[in-house]
């Protein structure tokens, strides 16, 4: 019998059958950064945990990164495109107004049957992904979903801007989602919230409808990404504690049983400072942000894959994904390995 979570049980799970994640190999570290405006290594190091951030070069785009990623997912969960039936691409950085990004990566991976979606949940989307994907595997009508997380915000990013130039960078990470009756592995529980009220936290302003290209801007700042950096850092520690408390209580779960918490890594020091309210041990919590910064959608995915290949987790382990960002949104997903 399947574990029941929030009075429910399911005959089927959504168990990860692969991961995979891709960065560009241009590196922009601190030194860089401290040449294009007032800052240090020193600084950035101390306050947000990043040393380096990959970016992408003029030939490469949200689409070519999502598709790398996907790639080594595939091959890790030994499936090929013909056998998805559905893509998931979270991105606020797309390919283009459309079609979705995610239409270019069933193209390249020749996924013939899979129907394909862009969402824009900003740093929460692999979250949000991931429960959309749980839902149509646990109802028995997919076996296969390929959700990907990607990013390039490097090209929304104002490199005159010191308070949030130092925190991005590009990437993709990828999972393959599987259909399974083993009642004990997968997915156990899905939780996601937003709120509207609070969009002007962190935002990029045009090219969309309020703004479109072709209309003079007050602002010819609103083509990049603006922060209100204090505001979002005490909520996202506020709501990265509530929603693991939340977590475990609706899975019957103590901290005990968590073998690791992933992270959106947005600043260290966010993530350590949600860690020690919680009493999470150092060793439970992945980061991995010195070497990637902030790459909203793609963080999570690439800090799982990451957190999987360095062998810290294993099949059987549950871990929790946990995400906060633009929206405002956050989740989270229970996951056995
Ligand atoms: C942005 C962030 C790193 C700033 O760190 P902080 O400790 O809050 O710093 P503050 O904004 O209070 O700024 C402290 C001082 O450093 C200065 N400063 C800001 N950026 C700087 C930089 N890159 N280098 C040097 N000094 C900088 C500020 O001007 C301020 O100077 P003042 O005291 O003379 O006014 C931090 O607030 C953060 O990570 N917030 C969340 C980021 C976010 O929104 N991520 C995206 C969504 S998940």
């Amino acid at each position: 019998m399947n574990r029941e979570v929030d009075g429910r049980h399911t005959a089927y799970r959504a168990v990860i059958a692969g991961t995979g994640s891709y960065a560009p190999a241009k590196l922009l570290t601190n030194d860089d950064l401290s040449k294009m405006v007032e800052t240090s290594d020193e600084w950035i190091t101390t306050r947000t945990g990043i040393k380096q951030r990959h970016i992408t070069n003029d030939d490469e785009t949200t689409a070519t990164l999502a598709i790398e990623a996907a790639k080594i997912a595939l091959d890790d969960a030994g499936i090929q495109g013909k056998d998805i039936d559905m893509i998931i691409l979270a991105t606020i950085t797309p390919e283009m107004v459309f079609p979705s990004t995610a239409s270019f990566v069933q193209k390249e991976l020749k996924a013939k049957h899979a129907w394909v979606f862009d969402l824009a949940a900003a740093c929460s989307g692999f979250i949000y992904g991931m429960a959309v994907a749980q839902q149509f595997i646990e109802s028995g009508r997919y076996k296969n979903c390929l959700l990907i997380g990607a990013e390039t915000l490097s090209k929304i990013t104002n490199y005159k801007d010191r308070t949030s130039c130092i925190l991005f960078g590009d990437g993709a990470g990828a999972v393959v989602l599987k259909r399974t009756e083993d009642g004990e592995r997968g997915v156990i529980y899905s939780t996601m919230r937003a709120d509207g009220n609070s969009w002007e936290a962190l935002n990029c302003q045009a090219y969309g409808s309020k703004y479109p290209a072709w209309k003079e801007l007050d602002d010819p700042s609103k083509i990049y990404m603006e922060i209100h950096g204090r505001e979002v850092y005490q909520q996202a520690v506020r709501k990265i504690v509530t929603t693991i408390t939340m977590c475990l209580k609706k899975c019957g779960l103590t901290l005990d049983d968590v073998k690791m918490v992933v992270s959106h890594q947005m600043n260290a020091r966010i993530i350590e400072s949600a860690a020690k309210r919680l009493k999470l041990p150092g060793d439970k919590i992945f980061v991995n942000i010195h070497e990637y910064g902030n790459t909203s959608a793609a963080s999570v995915p690439i800090a799982f894959d990451d957190c999987r290949k360095q062998g810290k987790i294993k099949k059987g382990d549950i871990v929790i994904l946990v995400a906060f960002g633009a929206g405002l949104t956050w989740g989270a997903n229970v996951i056995q390995l």
